[in-house]
């Protein structure tokens, strides 16, 4: 990757001795349109910040982005622009502009930033924070900086209304502190989807009141596997720590409102009838055999599977009714995927409740236990989404799907009206290497997904008729964590292909160009770096 980026910055020097310099908009994702005027804006000590009644959070989240590298308490205030030099957020009524678009307007006497929403607004804020000097993103004063900003005339608005972040805080306990790092760095890419994959095999991370021991047994497992699992021979070596930890409800709301104030949903996954030994660790009853088990300790597929009696159901939704109470999103996630059938198959009580509820066989059962699911999701006002096995034995009448074996999920959901995000391994499992130089990278699950895949990504599905357009929500970059023991992994892996990503999001396809990302990438890694993000070097 180094030699890419050294041929696309020489290309681009070459190009520009050639042409009339024109200044270089480091902006990630790139906006839909950019057009450089003339001079810059000198932000001074005392330079205003004048703001609509309705965008006092975004004027004072303004402040505090410049204030900490420059110096300045610039003011905040509400009310008509000066004639003297200042910065304008307004928020402009016109039903036509894109909810989450903004224009930004630089030129020497003033910045114009306009919004239809706040979060058009805050989207706006993210871009002018990427046009000045990188040592804005630094939290201490920076001296001997001229804090310009390139006179600029920008139209922007996503390309998608999805654009997701995923992270498995399952396989690996993540700290708060991270999660909400985590939510910032997505915030700064203009994603705005976080979707929090709270529950799998290894460890339940959510505080359920009416089930206490979820996290007092579920959060918690003996051990860990060490290296990669195999399982000829079968797993030996483990690292005789316990291993776990879990969000109260007040830390999980704690979450969910720093991320609105970033204008991102926090969807949250409680996973069901699979990925689920750690359910019937804590709550025997709820499985599907009669053996005891722990809390999971290596890694793949369990077999471990809730069973679909009344009592589980209602368990259930239970959860789900205490997770609506701390999550407002309109979707909840139930996961879905890889429940593989063996011990339904081997379980005489599960046959007799598929013969009960007269279905056909495990698919059509775990369509029916997810149709309760559903069923109870759209009476609490919310959507289920969930991975694309959901649709094995038939779609529940509300569900969005998220596609991940491929896109064929997509397809499948869209044609038949459904919406669905494409979150497929090929392009957004960003767990795979990075290189295929696997023995100089950190251990990971396998795969290969280098940036430049990601980036040169189209996602609408060529196949899918234009009707049906509509249904695709957008995309999501996954996190799973069975090899990414804590925060600065994640990082390693997150970037910069998540930036990538967030341009396959958010920027109309025709203006991607990969040494135009490349070389704006440079720059912006500088910034990652300032902010202390342990992004994968190129
Ligand atoms: C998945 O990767 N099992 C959704």
């Amino acid at each position: 990757m180094l030699k890419t980026l050294t041929v696309a910055l020489a290309a681009g020097a070459v190009l520009s001795a050639q042409t009339a310099p024109a200044p270089q908009f480091n902006v990630v994702p790139l906006p839909a349109s950019i057009t450089a005027g003339q001079g810059e804006f000198v932000i001074a000590p005392t330079t205003p910040i004048v703001v609509d009644a309705a965008l006092g959070a975004q004027g004072r989240q303004l402040a505090s982005i410049l204030g900490p590298a420059t110096g300045f308490d610039l003011p905040v205030r509400t009310g008509a622009s000066p004639a003297t030099p200042h910065i304008a957020l307004r928020l402009l009524n016109d039903s036509s502009a894109s909810d989450e678009g903004y224009s930004l307007d630089v030129s020497p006497r003033s910045i114009q930033l306009t919004g239809r929403t706040p979060s058009g607004v805050f989207y706006g804020i993210q871009t002018l924070r990427q046009l000045l000097p990188t040592a804005i993103f630094r939290s201490a004063r920076v001296s001997n900086v001229r804090w310009t900003v390139p006179a600029v005339s920008i139209d922007d608005a996503p390309r998608f209304s999805w654009r997701g972040g995923h992270l498995d805080v399952s396989r690996h306990f993540m700290p708060k502190e991270f999660v909400k790092k985590y939510i910032d760095l997505l915030a700064l890419h203009k994603m705005n989807r976080f979707h929090w994959h709270l529950t799998d095999d290894q460890g339940w991370r959510l505080e359920i009141k009416q089930y206490p021991k979820l996290t007092d047994v579920g959060a918690w497992r003996a051990q860990t596997l060490i290296g990669k699992y195999v399982t000829q021979p079968a797993p030996s070596q483990f690292d005789g720590r316990r291993h776990g930890g879990f969000y109260t409800q007040d830390d999980a709301r704690e979450i969910v409102a720093y991320a609105a104030e970033r204008f991102v949903t926090v969807v949250p996954e409680i996973e069901m009838p699979g990925h689920s030994q750690e359910v019937v660790a804590a709550y025997p009853e709820f499985g599907s055999t009669d053996e005891p088990v722990e809390v999971r300790q290596t890694w793949a597929v369990s077999p471990y599977l809730l069973n679909a009696d009344p009592a589980t159901i209602t368990f259930m939704q239970n959860v789900l009714a205490e997770v609506v109470t701390i999550f407002p999103s309109p979707w909840i996630h139930v996961g879905g995927d890889e429940a593989v059938k063996t011990q339904w198959e081997a379980s005489p009580r599960i046959q007799a409740r598929i013969k009960e509820l007269g279905l056909e066989g495990e698919d059509e059962l775990q369509s029916w236990f997810i149709q309760q699911m559903d069923t109870f999701l759209t009476s609490k006002g919310r959507r289920l989404i969930g991975w694309d096995e959901i649709l094995e034995g038939g779609l529940a009448e509300n569900a969005t799907v998220m596609s991940w074996r491929g896109i064929k999920g997509a397809l499948a959901a869209a044609g038949s009206g459904h919406d669905a995000v494409l979150a497929p391994t090929s392009t957004t499992y960003f767990d795979y290497y990075q290189s295929r130089d696997t023995a100089n990278e950190p251990l990971a699950i396998g795969g290969f997904l280098p940036l430049d895949k990601v980036y040169l990504w189209e996602p609408m599905p060529a196949e899918l008729p234009a009707e049906s357009q509509r249904h695709i929500l957008g995309v999501q970059g996954q996190l799973w964590t069975e090899y990414l023991p804590d925060p600065k992994a994640v990082e390693y892996m997150a970037f910069p292909r998540m930036s990538a990503l967030a341009e396959v999001a958010w920027t109309p396809g025709e203006r991607r160009q990969l040494p135009d990302f490349l070389a704006r990438l440079a720059v912006h890694l500088q910034r990652l770096g300032i902010l202390d993000v342990n992004f994968r070097p190129q």
